[in-house]
């Protein structure tokens, strides 16, 4: 979730570049750069963190001119946010210079064919070698370069590239990430989103997938992966700064509620192919991680419900033990750590004190500490053995949402990894579990398709004082879940229970004014959770399930089904928090609540 703007015109580049960059922080603050063809030379200026850092910088500098650049914004995902991981990237020779958004999957494999050709590498970014790779394709055509390179990559690009040889030529290029050229007058722009350069100009073309730009002051031209011509088709921005930002959603958190296809796609893509598994930035050894012989995860809020459904997975799947602690509690107890603890610690933000302190305290008691984290070089990652990434991209909304789904995929995968090396899981019994891993983005996706319904829903029961949530099994934690979203957001009291539990207390609770919302879906405890279902439905409580398509049987118990595709059990959290989320940020909405920031919270809690 990177940003980019490119200008190519008749004014200095370096001011439309700063003021576009100005309006893309939100999509990545690990550090910004730019890049200006200043008389025949390619020159890069680059900072860690904000934009400040960058702008203060330039002060110092003498003046980057130049009617041609480059800019970025980077949300680090290869390499940690220091200056030489910040983008702009140079080639070997500084004839190309690139920026992306994204994450290149077969990245180290190109490095290893571009390192036997003489190239050297200057950073841990995957990003590097797209340059090196364009000039190494470069016989005189900036767009025939681009275009092979770009044939070369798997994973997901939106990149911007400039050639020192060519000092009217941007060229841009996608797939899986999106890309926009502005028409200007007599100036042309290239942009990851809109908001960049709204102040320069509201005609845009969004690129299609795999399509590539060459931009020119006087013109674009759009071609095909084939290189055949495609026609430019501009469309008139009418929204503000706020919403583009939004990329037209009324909130981030819906907003990022939808991203979630995409942000688990990028998580799980290139850690599975079905036959194993690949964790690039884990440089725990193996033998190390299968001398575990017993699991504690410390976490806060959401990252500890993720937490909750992992558990599941690592007893079911490797055999291992395995505690899931709130990081608050965890360190004000006297906890049974030892050398052959891992212990887990997962956050978003990996700035998390209480996670902090909890993730120290197991290893300052010998264990071996792992990150389970969405934002690469944070604190607790930092501070930990190692370190596996989400790639949910930045998350704006104080309620997790794309983070919580990446976190469990993260997990579940990691579970099927610690199996396979404890050897409680062959590899033919991995396999359809990888498989189901993978079909996660799109089951996410047709879940999204219940909005409409939960909406409608939302607006029903938005007067509700009370809600109750059940599950079971690795539905259960969704209960928490779906419980924790509702509180946070519309401020309605709610508790989140497994069915079972029920009858042992909170069914007292419950008549005809009630709601309970039950994740259905089929599984292990299918058959426990109708019956739990049963003894709300006879006591005149309003059920809403959450169920696969055509539960005759849910159908019959449940006021309101809203429907979601049936993946396996183990998978099924990730789609079934969909439901759960919009239903949450519908009902917050409707009571007129501040959703992206709701009262006495804040994003990432850096106090214990
Ligand atoms: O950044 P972290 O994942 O460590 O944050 C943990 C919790 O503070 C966070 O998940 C919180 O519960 C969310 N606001 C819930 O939506």
């Amino acid at each position: 979730m990177c940003g980019i703007i490119g200008y190519v015109g008749p004014g200095p580049a370096t001011p439309q570049i700063l003021s576009g960059l100005q309006r893309l922080d939100y999509r990545g603050y690990d550090s910004a750069g730019l890049v200006v063809l200043d008389h025949g030379r390619i020159r890069v200026e680059k900072m860690p963190g904000k934009l400040e850092h960058l702008l203060d910088h330039l002060k110092k500098m003498p003046e980057m001119n130049g009617c041609v650049g480059l800019g970025h914004t980077r949300w680090a995902t290869h390499g940690g946010p220091t200056q030489r991981n910040a983008h702009p990237h140079l080639s070997h020779r500084a004839s190309v210079a690139v920026v992306h958004n994204g994450i290149i999957e077969n990245h180290e494999t190109l490095r290893r064919r571009l390192r036997a050709r003489g190239y050297r590498f200057a950073s841990e970014t995957d990003t590097e070698v797209i340059a090196h790779l364009i000039e190494d394709l470069y016989r005189g055509n900036p767009l025939e370069a681009v275009r092979r390179a770009v044939n070369l990559l798997e994973g997901s690009f939106a990149i911007g590239v400039l050639f020192r040889d060519h000092p009217d030529v941007l060229i841009g290029a996608r797939l899986n990430s999106p890309l926009l050229v502005g028409l200007g007058d007599g100036a042309n722009y290239l942009a990851s989103d809109a908001p960049a350069v709204l102040p320069f100009t509201r005609r845009v073309a969004y690129l299609e997938e795999r399509e590539l730009a060459e931009i020119r002051p006087g013109g674009v031209r759009v071609i095909d992966a084939e290189g055949r011509e495609r026609p430019v088709r501009p469309i008139q921005i009418k929204w503000d700064f706020a919403s583009a930002a939004k990329e037209g959603y009324p909130h981030f958190m819906l907003k990022e509620v939808f991203e979630q296809p995409r942000a688990l796609r990028d998580t799980i893509r290139g850690r599975t192919n079905r036959q194993d598994l690949h964790f690039p930035e884990l440089d725990i050894p193996a033998r190390r991680l299968k001398a575990a012989r017993r699991l504690v995860i410390v976490a806060c809020g959401t990252a500890a419900h993720a937490g909750m459904v992992a558990k599941y997975a690592f007893e079911e799947l490797a055999r291992i033990p395995t505690e899931v602690c709130f990081a608050s509690e965890f360190r004000y107890g006297d906890p049974v750590i030892g050398r052959d603890t891992l212990a887990i610690a997962v956050t978003q933000s990996g700035e998390t004190m209480d996670t902090l302190c909890a993730i120290r305290e197991a290893k300052a008691r010998g264990a071996l500490t792992l990150a389970v984290c969405n934002v690469v070089g944070a604190t607790i990652p930092r501070a930990c053995d190692g370190v596996v990434y989400t790639h949910a991209g930045p998350e704006i909304g104080v309620a997790s949402t794309k983070a919580y789904t990446t976190q469990i995929a993260v997990l579940e995968l990691l579970a099927v990894r610690l199996a396979r090396l404890r050897g409680t899981l062959s590899r033919a019994e991995a396999r359809p579990l990888l498989r189901a891993m993978e079909g996660v983005p799109l089951a996410v996706q047709e879940a999204l398709e219940c909005d409409g319904h939960v909406k409608r829903l939302a607006r029903r029961y938005s007067r509700c004082r009370n809600f109750m949530y059940i599950g079971r099994r690795y539905n259960f934690p969704n209960a928490y879940e779906g419980a924790l979203k509702l509180k946070e957001l519309s401020y309605i009291h709610a508790e989140g229970y497994g069915g079972g539990e029920m009858k042992h207390g909170p069914l007292a609770l419950v008549d005809d004014t009630f709601p309970t919302v039950a994740v259905a879906v089929r599984g292990r405890a299918y058959d426990k959770i109708l019956s739990n279902m049963k003894e709300i439905e006879a006591r005149g409580g309003i059920l809403i399930a959450i169920a696969n398509p055509r539960d005759a049987r849910v159908k019959a118990l449940a006021r309101h089904v809203i429907e979601v595709p049936e993946t396996a059990e183990m998978v099924s959290p990730m789609v079934t928090a969909v439901p759960l989320q919009l239903l949450a940020y519908h009902i917050a909405v409707a009571l007129g609540r501040d959703v992206d920031k709701p009262r006495n919270l804040a994003k990432a809690v850096t106090v214990e």
